[in-house]
């Protein structure tokens, strides 16, 4: 041992390898924050990554594929991004449209009485599953034959919105404000 040097102290080579070895901790530390938070944070500020509320309006077909008096299914559906994984193809849920001149009824397939699929039958709509009836206007029908209608209420009527579509100047695109109602009973109250 040199005269003076403190013995606590490590050796000048040990101490330059522990600073190396810091540096070097805090810099793999420091490239996986980047890694990890830069797409993270890329990915929030994406308007199309934010949830879409609920009850958002959505487009699902043109004013031109609908024929009068004509009922269509049409399936409502929504980009889902979750960390992963993109499903462009959701299903938010079902819906009735049927065109009255240039203007369009839109009606949730979910029947009002215990949540079946309702049908289209002629000139009805018609649940499968306890014969729940209604005219083509989404009102309330006789299901004849001494059958009692079980639907507390009337089909769920969803709002539409009609808008210029870029691509026609003489169509319309159609957009339906998704929602779920309660069912059974004779309010129709949105479901959160
Ligand atoms: S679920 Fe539609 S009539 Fe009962």
């Amino acid at each position: 041992m040199t005269h003076g040097q403190d013995s606590s102290l490590p050796p000048p080579e040990h101490a330059g390898r522990r600073r190396f070895l810091k540096w070097l901790t805090n810099g793999i530390g420091a490239a996986f924050a980047a890694t990890l938070g830069v797409p993270a944070l890329l990915y929030l500020l994406d308007p199309r990554n934010r949830p879409t509320p609920a009850g958002d309006f959505r487009q699902v077909t043109k004013l031109s594929e609908l024929k009068e008096g004509q009922p269509v299914a049409l399936t409502i559906k929504e980009v889902r991004r979750d960390v992963w994984t993109i499903h462009p193809n959701d299903i938010v849920g079902r819906v009735w449209l049927i065109r009255r001149g240039d203007t369009v009824k839109a009606f949730t397939v979910t029947c009002p009485h215990l949540g079946c699929s309702i049908n289209h039958e002629g000139d009805r709509f018609v649940c499968p599953c306890h014969n729940g009836t209604f005219t083509l206007d989404g009102k309330r029908a006789d299901p004849g034959a001494g059958r009692r209608n079980p639907a507390p209420r009337d089909m769920d009527e969803l709002e539409v919105r009609l808008t210029p579509a870029a691509d026609a100047p003489n169509d319309r695109i159609v957009w339906v404000k998704y929602q779920a109602f309660i069912q059974n009973q004779e309010a129709k109250v949105a479901r959160r």
